[in-house]
């Protein structure tokens, strides 16, 4: 069957979608997007994501006509209209629109939307995977999810060439996130994640796992963590959409901890599978002895 998207309000055949190459999107990578679980039919953590994709937009200074429920409507139409036994990921990007090239804006062109939904790749990330560490080569308003993901691009070619699932970026000496995860460490049994700053992506799994860790009796902290700190750490995990909570085994060739996923990220990942399916409220700190 033929996958269904949405294209500025139309669903339509994905082979039917046709944009301009005159869109600001194709042209300058002048757009933001969103990337949304979906697990059994269920759109995960909505608000927050249209919350992030609210100020991604006001940060760029792109202004859409759709209401926050129409937006609602659209991917619930979507993944209605593109049944799938497993789960699946929402893409949902909206770009500056369609004008002659020029890197000046015009402020009243209509923003091109679009989006769609597949299924998720399935893959399992239990045992662990490995990371490199680089310098964070990207611009400096990465707390706004911007489509042009070049330096992110490259980044990610640069781990592969390693063998590695992800680049874990330092910037000034201080972890910021991965290039295309956000970074945990765990030391001396203090979970830590980097302070949300415009050098980090707001991610949604990050900021519901340091809820879901806080609420669970751990000690969480968002704040700086250095090269050296997560070079020492004794558990390192990346987490995304995409992704889930996932263990870091291997950072630059050596042994993360035990070279084994370790107890902390295991108490991590029951949080996040429980959550995904309860909800919330479904936490007693009671429940959670590491
Ligand atoms: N990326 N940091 C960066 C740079 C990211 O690109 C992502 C996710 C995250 C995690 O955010 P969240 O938990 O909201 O997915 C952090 C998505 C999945 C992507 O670009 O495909």
């Amino acid at each position: 069957m033929s996958r269904i998207v949405c294209l500025n309000g139309e669903f339509l055949p994905l082979a039917e979608a046709r944009v301009s190459v005159l869109d600001r999107g194709f042209t300058f990578g002048d757009g933001v997007y969103e990337v949304i679980p979906v697990f059994a039919g269920n759109i995960f953590r909505l608000d927050e994501h249209l919350d992030r994709l609210d100020n991604s937009l006001t940060g760029l200074d792109i202004k859409i006509d759709y209401q926050r429920h129409e937006l609602k409507n659209i991917l619930k139409e979507l993944v209605r209209r593109n049944p799938a036994a497993g789960d699946q990921q929402l893409y949902m990007q909206v770009t500056r629109g369609i004008t002659d090239r020029d890197h000046f804006y015009d402020e009243h062109v209509t923003p091109t939307f679009f989006a769609m939904c597949k299924p998720a790749s399935g893959k399992d990330f239990s045992n662990g995977v490995s990371v490199i560490t680089h310098e964070d080569i990207r611009w400096q308003y990465c707390h706004f999810k911007a489509t042009a993901l070049l330096a992110s691009v490259l980044l990610k070619k640069l781990a592969r060439d390693s063998n590695c699932h992800e680049a874990i970026l330092i910037r000034n000496g201080m972890v910021t996130e991965g290039a295309s995860s956000n970074v945990f460490i765990v030391a001396d049994d203090v979970i830590k994640t980097p302070k949300k700053d415009n050098n980090v992506l707001p991610g949604i799994t990050r900021d519901l796992m340091v809820e879901l860790l806080q609420l669970s009796g751990n000690v969480c902290q968002e704040t700086d963590i250095t090269e050296q700190e997560l070079q020492q750490a004794g558990e390192i995990w990346i987490s995304g959409s995409t992704i889930g909570v996932v263990p870091v085994v291997n950072l630059n060739g050596k042994k993360v901890g035990s070279g084994k996923p370790g107890r902390y990220w295991r108490q991590a990942r029951e949080l996040y599978e429980a959550y995904k399916i309860n909800g919330p409220h479904t936490i007693q700190q009671q429940d959670c002895v590491v």
